[in-house]
């Protein structure tokens, strides 16, 4: 199978546990990527059965009114005391305790804040993504323009070797710095860490809030790991 039947058999699953776990009518929250693409896909198949999305990027917004899904403001919906019970995303990286690296596709700052509201989180992936230790993939790290430089900075001192995403601008207006070389011991203490770093938006580690739930596609189907 290529990887792009995998993310589509992984985004078909996401979709009937959808099926199967969201209330008649509740609110679900969307995740940016191209295995988050094939779950919107599919679950505009069940789309009478969702209240509303959640989206945590433009570009997913976009594609789930595309199929004419409607999207729902983050305020509006906590305001009226709305829950959102699932939240389904990729990730970039994961280990076997839910912990992930994401943002290779800079949405995660809005991300970050949809999986904070939400009551599960389903990471959806393909089997390349789950690793022993987390930190092959860079470390994208968020950050206000003016502070570029000096957050790469106080990346270096953190052992990382800090690198622009040129060519990027987020949907919140920030640059993105991918962190190579990082040694993650304890990914939760290095996401509270880089957070403390003045000019840093949010970093790609989502190890305070993991997943709750991965749904992981490999050549013998799609297994299902618990936090
Ligand atoms: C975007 C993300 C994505 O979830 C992550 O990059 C995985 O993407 P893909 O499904 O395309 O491999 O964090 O910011």
């Amino acid at each position: 199978m290529t990887q792009d039947e995998l993310k589509q058999s992984v985004a078909q699953a996401a979709c009937e546990y959808v099926a199967t776990h969201l209330p008649n009518g509740a609110i679900l929250g969307v995740g940016t990527g191209s295995t988050a693409n094939f779950f919107i896909d599919a679950v505009a198949q069940i789309k009478e059965r969702i209240g509303g999305a959640v989206a945590s990027s433009e570009a997913t917004r976009l594609r789930l009114e595309a199929h004419g899904i409607r999207v729902l403001d983050l305020n509006s919906v906590i305001d009226e005391g709305r829950d959102m019970p699932i939240y389904v995303d990729g990730a970039d990286e994961v280990d076997a305790n839910l912990a992930m690296i994401k943002g290779g596709g800079a949405a995660l700052t809005r991300e970050k804040i949809v999986a904070a509201v939400a009551g599960r989180f389903v990471c959806v992936c393909d089997q390349s993504k789950l690793v022993a230790q987390l930190g092959r993939f860079p470390l994208p790290v968020e950050v206000i323009p003016m502070a570029r430089a000096q957050v790469a900075r106080a990346l270096a001192k953190l052992g990382g070797e800090p690198r622009l995403r040129t060519g990027v601008i987020t949907d919140n207006g920030n640059a993105i710095i991918d962190v190579h070389g990082l040694a993650i011991t304890d990914a939760r203490q290095l996401e509270i860490e880089i957070n403390q770093i003045t000019g840093v938006v949010t970093n790609g580690l989502f190890a305070c809030r993991g997943a709750d739930v991965l749904l992981l596609a490999s050549e013998h189907g799609v297994k299902t790991m618990l936090a």
